[in-house]
């Protein structure tokens, strides 16, 4: 892991207390002890007795690198009640998975075992996240423990829709480690984007010889995912318009898929309608083939002349709108950073552009950056993509106009 993650990524550094009750799902929470290790997170697992006959202590004791908790009293435990000693300094309290009966015994304000008596005795926020039988979620007992939960504060993640232990697809499934992490991280972002709507594109496009051969770049899309992501997790309504790319649709983004820059920028003026800010991070080819074939071409073993065609710069376009939407803009170069991307932030009237080398990061999953605006350059030290996209945000939601 990088040195940068350490003081930079949002969950880094932050001490959460998972508690893991009786389900099948509790299998997931041992890959999700390691997922939020990986982010940096001091976990601390507490058990209850039902959770501990389907994951072992030592699994979590061993993925978490800290004692794992289940009892009420512990002699180990300074003053002997880790229910008082746990909590204390924790960012949040997790329970995943939270059985219907866990559930039942929250809302009851119950205290009759360790991480009943943790979450009462909690002074930080706590998140929950069911995994039961669809029949269990849907009954008007569970329904209404989970109101009264949300009521006092509580914030349910999910449950997921789909396929369950028990042979029935329905809602009840807990959310996958890689969601939670997000949930998690989402939850202590900033909502700086809050009732702001956000378009953004990404990746490369693909513009079409014939059915089956084309012309692209290997922009990987990383960049533009990572920024869509910090939206949605600021609380902006986030519509992604993305090339082709091998990456999965970040939580709280509406994608869009797009081949070819002339879909793409129709899919973005569609989209466009309330949006408060047009982030352009694709890489759009600056041609395309001027009279693509329908059919798949024959070697002749000859060669053959492709006539180009320039497309639309989508980014211009919709800067030079008469109601234009917050523009930024995306310059990766090669050399001479200052002068090209100064320089086409002019040219394209944009109040933002994010400039970066291509030797820095193009495709990997770090990056160097310098936002230009007007009031000056300023560069983001060496990061990864998802820090300089929580930047780019921040400083989005800084120059946004009001209103
Ligand atoms: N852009 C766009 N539509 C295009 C080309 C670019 O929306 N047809 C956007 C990109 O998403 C990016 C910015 O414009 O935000 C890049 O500006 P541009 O000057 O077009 O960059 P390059 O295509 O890299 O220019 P050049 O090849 O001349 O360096």
């Amino acid at each position: 892991m990088s040195n940068y993650t350490r003081v930079i990524d949002g969950l880094h550094g932050r001490k959460i207390v998972l508690g893991v009750s009786g389900g099948i799902a509790a299998y997931k929470s041992a890959e999700l002890t390691r997922a939020l290790g990986n982010l940096g997170v001091d976990v601390h697992v507490a058990l209850t007795e039902a959770g501990a006959r389907f994951v072992t202590p030592l699994t979590f004791q061993a993925l978490s690198g800290n004692r794992v908790w289940t009892g009420l009293l512990d002699e180990e435990m300074e003053g002997g009640m880790p229910h008082i000693s746990l909590g204390r300094g924790a960012d949040a309290i997790l329970v995943a998975p939270a059985s219907a009966n866990f559930i039942a015994r929250l809302a009851a304000g119950l205290a009759n075992d360790l991480l009943s008596t943790l979450c009462l005795a909690r002074d930080c926020p706590l998140l929950v996240a069911p995994a039961m039988n669809r029949q269990m979620w849907e009954n008007p007992a569970t329904q209404r423990n989970v109101a009264t939960l949300q009521a006092d504060g509580v914030t349910i993640l999910g449950p997921a829709v789909g396929g369950q232990a028990c042979g029935e697809t329905g809602p009840g499934r807990m959310l996958e480690p890689v969601e939670l992490c997000e949930s998690l991280l989402a939850f202590f972002t900033p909502k700086l984007l809050v009732g702001r709507k956000v378009v953004l594109t990404a990746g490369p496009t693909f513009e079409a010889i014939d059915p089956v051969r084309g012309i692209t770049n290997s922009s990987s899309g990383k960049m533009g995912y990572a920024l869509a992501a910090a939206c949605a997790r600021a609380g902006a309504e986030t519509v992604l318009v993305s090339g082709p790319v091998a990456l999965s649709v970040p939580m709280g983004v509406r994608r869009i898929e797009v081949t070819g820059a002339l879909q793409m920028r129709d899919e973005v003026f569609a989209a466009l309608t309330g949006a408060d800010a047009f982030v352009a991070v694709a890489a759009v080819a600056d041609y395309r083939p001027a009279e693509p074939v329908a059919y798949k071409m024959k070697k002749s073993g000859e060669a053959i002349h492709l006539q180009l065609a320039p497309n639309p710069d989508i980014l211009a376009e919709v800067a030079a709108l008469p109601e234009a939407p917050f523009c930024v803009g995306f310059a990766a170069e090669s050399h001479d950073l200052d002068v090209y991307a100064e320089g086409k932030r002019r040219a394209k009237r944009l109040p933002m552009l994010v400039g970066n080398l291509v030797s820095d990061g193009l495709g990997g999953d770090e990056n160097t950056a310098v936002i230009y605006d007007e009031e000056g350059r300023h560069p983001l030290p060496r990061a990864p993509k998802t820090f300089i996209a929580r930047q780019i945000v921040e400083r989005i939601a800084h120059l946004l106009p009001t209103g």
